[in-house]
């Protein structure tokens, strides 16, 4: 497990399917996010079975992101994971709604980042966002992910096609700015 100043990053476990279901769903949060289409119980089952298998083979992490008194809130994952660049891309959903704007999506996030470069060895880690998620850019931001480019009418959402934004973080960065996250308990 993996301690920041507010959540817990740990393995996803089967018991967590009934909330994944049922917030993945949320047509609120799904539409700053990828895929669009209604996920089913056994779907989201044979996901988490391969978060399990992703991580023995090093392609991608995925976390449950908990609150400190072991609450689940949501997901953080390290995608497409580049040996040879040591790079990956980072994604995240933390859920229900009531849980926005508290700061748990920016500490998973650092969290998440520090797992990258202190115990994954990634040099860099970069994100993508649609233009109109105000709240994520802001958290990256947070974050500190910098370097912002985005992909014009990269993605068609609610009937136009819209930019798609891109940032990133080097692990240099991240140690500079955040030294106080080592992962660890708080003592
Ligand atoms: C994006 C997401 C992970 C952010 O998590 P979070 O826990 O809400 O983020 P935080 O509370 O750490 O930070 C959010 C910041 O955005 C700000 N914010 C919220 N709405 C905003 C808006 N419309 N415009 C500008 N800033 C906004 C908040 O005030 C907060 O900043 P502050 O701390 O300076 O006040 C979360 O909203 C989420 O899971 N959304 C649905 C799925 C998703 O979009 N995933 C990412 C796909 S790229």
């Amino acid at each position: 497990m993996y301690y920041g100043k507010k959540v817990i990053l740990r393995s996803l476990e089967l018991e967590d399917v009934e909330f994944i279901t049922k917030n993945i769903n949320d047509i609120e949060i799904r539409r700053t996010m990828g895929g669009m289409d209604p996920m089913s119980k056994e779907q989201e089952i044979q996901w988490i079975k391969n978060t399990w298998e992703w991580r023995e083979k090093g392609s991608s992490y995925v976390f449950a992101v908990t609150t400190h008194d072991g609450k689940l809130i949501g997901t953080v994952s390290l995608f497409a994971v580049s040996q040879l660049h040591q790079h990956a891309e980072l994604g995240i959903a933390i859920y229900p709604r009531e849980n926005h704007n508290q700061g748990y999506g920016t500490d998973a996030i650092i969290t998440m980042c520090g797992f990258g470069f202190l115990y994954k060895n990634l040099n860099s880690i970069w994100l993508k966002f649609f233009e109109f998620n105000e709240n994520g850019r802001r958290a990256y931001e947070k974050a500190g992910f910098t370097n912002l480019s985005n992909e014009r009418q990269a993605i068609y959402r609610e009937g136009k096609h819209q930019d798609i934004l891109r940032m990133d973080i080097l692990k240099l960065e991240w140690m500079e700015k955040f030294p106080e996250y080592k992962l660890r308990p708080p003592t």
